[in-house]
């Protein structure tokens, strides 16, 4: 379970998040929207203690230990994985390198390199990619489509138990859409993890059916429903609609 209570977060003395509170609890999907510059992709990056970020008050719960005390080594240790809005290239280290580097800090077993490698060409073979995407240099040369499905990778070799995808589907086509929304679906079928998902449209939610929507505004949530208020957004706008209206808790 994902407890964040009452956090207020700034940076460079600007309050971004304020007085921000969100549960979200275990197996459940929620999705979080709202227009840019709202703080949704601050909320990620605190989760995974960025030192860009200054937390004022308040406590992120994971399974009942505070992440804002953690450091960014150990919250990925809790099996915490973040999807970013633009994913990083990291020139000099491979896929596969960073991925056996990163599951050896997560379990003290030994790795099996012929099953390690056998599940990379699986999960490389179901997204589509090309199977020396193994030994490409994380992200670098890949186009803005590659990267989403190759962080996708990561997430499938990790195994995490609580999943945020910060804008999933911007740069993706149609077809590539449909198949991280479906690869994602098979995901939760098999692990059932929490995931946070954010995202300005419809297309992914509707094939990830979100238990709930949140909205965020000038950091705080000022709207919650069901899958029916992100067709709401998606046709009306957040302009168009009255968040007063809408069960707000401001
Ligand atoms: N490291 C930083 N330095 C300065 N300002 C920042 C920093 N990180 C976030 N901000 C500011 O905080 C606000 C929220 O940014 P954030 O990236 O969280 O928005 P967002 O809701 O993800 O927007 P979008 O939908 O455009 O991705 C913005 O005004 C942004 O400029
Ligand atoms: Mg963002």
């Amino acid at each position: 379970m994902l407890e964040i209570k009452n956090l207020t977060v700034k940076v460079k003395e600007k309050v971004i998040l304020d007085n921000f509170s969100l549960t979200i609890n275990d197996h459940k999907i929620h999705a979080l929207m709202g227009q840019n510059g709202t703080g949704k992709s601050t909320l990620c990056r605190v989760i995974m203690h960025n030192d860009d970020y200054e937390v004022v008050s308040g406590q992120i719960l994971f399974n009942g230990k505070d992440l804002t005390k953690m450091d960014t080594t150990a919250i990925a240790q809790e099996k915490i994985f973040m999807l970013g809005q633009s994913p990083i290239a990291i020139e000099g280290v491979t896929n596969a390198e960073m991925l056996r580097t990163s599951l050896s800090e997560c379990t003290e077993e030994p790795i099996n390199i012929f099953a390690f490698n056998k599940k990379m060409e699986d999960i490389c073979q179901m997204l589509e990619l090309p199977i020396d995407f193994i030994h490409r240099e994380v992200n670098v040369g890949m186009s803005g489509g590659e990267r989403k499905k190759n962080e996708l990778l990561h997430m499938w070799m990790l195994e995490p138990k609580l999943i945020m995808l910060d804008e999933v589907d911007s740069g993706l086509d149609v077809d590539s859409l449909k198949l991280v929304a479906n690869s994602l679906k098979k995901y939760y079928e098999k692990y059932k993890p929490m995931i946070l998902i954010i995202t300005h449209h419809n297309n992914l939610l509707k094939i990830i059916k979100p238990d709930k929507v949140d909205i965020i505004k000038k950091g705080k949530i000022v709207a919650t429903g069901d899958y029916s208020l992100a067709k709401k957004i998606e046709n009306e706008g957040f302009k168009a609609f009255n968040i007063s209206g809408l069960g707000n808790n401001e």
